[in-house]
């Protein structure tokens, strides 16, 4: 068994039991500035690209059922933030496999942008085509978020709706084939990164 973790615990604990967790402390503040800066620069530079509902290989865009941008990080890259984040993801997936068995052999992570008025309609994060998506997790990157900026996170559940507003440093994992979920349309941009554990 590796050393005990409780934020991992807390993570593990939270999916048994209602198959999401919210998360207020995964990543340094350090982290999460450097992050915040290469999503800055990426739009600056015009790097995000219109999202699609396919997967990576089958691109398909509809702009009725979302409208953000995105940009896929490279896990070789050279950027330091982008390498504590990649060995952190690692670091997670490791513990679960080793203490649930989850048999995460793989991640994808990108950047998202939702811009004013954006946002993704209620949907699942599994194609009719892919079913290798075990875990979504998405970590905000909005300084100073306030009710009426919007672009608040909905999980369904089956007897209630849980909304989780955008704010700095929050992360929010789920299972991917189980939970449906918007995003409301936002009302300022909003930054964050999303990805799964496959
Ligand atoms: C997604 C998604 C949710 C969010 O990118 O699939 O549902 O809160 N994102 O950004
Ligand atoms: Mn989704």
């Amino acid at each position: 068994m590796p050393d005990m973790n409780p934020v991992y615990e807390k993570i593990i604990e939270d999916i048994a039991d209602r198959d999401y967790t919210v998360i207020e402390n995964l990543f340094d503040d350090a982290i999460l500035r450097g992050l915040k800066n290469r999503l800055l620069q990426n739009i600056k530079s015009e790097k995000m690209k219109a999202a699609g509902i396919g997967n990576r290989n089958h691109h398909l865009q509809d702009h009725a059922i979302r409208s953000d941008k995105i940009h896929w990080i490279d896990r070789y890259s050279e950027n330091q933030s982008e390498q504590q984040f990649v060995s952190k993801i690692d670091n997670l997936s490791a513990y679960l496999n080793k203490t649930c068995f989850t048999g995460i052999t793989d991640f994808e992570f990108h950047y998202a942008c939702f811009e004013k008025g954006t946002f993704y309609k209620r949907h699942i994060d599994r194609f009719k085509n892919d079913n290798s998506r075990k875990f979504s997790v998405i970590t905000y990157l909005n300084e100073r978020w306030k009710k009426e900026h919007g672009g608040e996170l909905v999980l369904y559940m089956e007897n209630e709706e849980i909304i989780i507003p955008p704010e700095w440093g929050k992360t929010i994992i789920f299972r991917s084939h189980l939970i449906e979920h918007e995003v409301l349309p936002s009302h300022t941009r909003r930054l964050s990164i999303t990805g799964w554990l496959k």
